[in-house]
């Protein structure tokens, strides 16, 4: 009888250590598989952060729409007294609205009363026709605010 006791316990024994191996190497696997999910997270973080950085914008490059109305030469040089659909643009970052000689404003722009600065020049380019209405830039808008950024980074260096 106590031997039967005894064998039981050997048994059990011996069914725990087993258990016990089983679910260390259990957690064991468990644990290499977080270090390589880690891995996993970690490098498809970093795909998304490639992702979510915004490309570089040249501010040269995203005037060029604008550029086809107007020029941004200085007004006391030959180039900048060639008249395009647009007034010239030299020097219009802090300048007042409507003040480039010699060009037809609407009176819409004259009567618009503003200084050129990074709010209203960011709204005027994003919807002309809105932001002051009734004028006359035939030109649709430009959506994406980095790129509007970027062209008032442009007219801010013409000076
Ligand atoms: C199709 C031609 C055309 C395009 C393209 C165009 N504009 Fe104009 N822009 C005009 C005209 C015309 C006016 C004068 C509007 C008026 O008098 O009502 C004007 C006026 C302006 C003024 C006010 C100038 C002042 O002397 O107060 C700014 C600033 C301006 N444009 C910026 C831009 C920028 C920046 C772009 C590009 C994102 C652009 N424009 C694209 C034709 C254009």
């Amino acid at each position: 009888m106590s031997r039967i006791v005894v064998l039981i316990a050997a048994l059990l024994m011996a069914a725990c250590g087993g258990e016990k191996t089983a679910s260390d190497s259990k957690s064991a696997a468990s644990a290499s598989e977080k270090v390589s999910n880690g891995e996993t997270a970690t490098s498809a973080a970093a795909e998304k952060v490639a992702e979510a950085a915004p490309e570089p914008i040249d501010p040269e490059r995203a005037y060029r729409p604008c550029a086809v109305c107007h020029s941004v030469a200085d007004p006391n040089t030959p180039k900048g007294k060639i008249q395009l659909a647009g007034p010239n643009l030299f020097g219009i970052y802090g300048a007042k609205a409507a003040q480039q000689e010699g060009f037809a404003y609407s009176q819409a722009m004259r009567d618009a009363g503003i200084t050129w600065n990074d709010e209203n020049l960011d709204a005027y380019i994003e919807r002309p026709s809105t932001f002051i209405r009734g004028n006359r830039m035939a030109y649709v808008g430009e959506r994406n605010p980095d790129k509007r950024a970027a062209i008032i980074e442009y007219l801010k260096a013409q000076k």
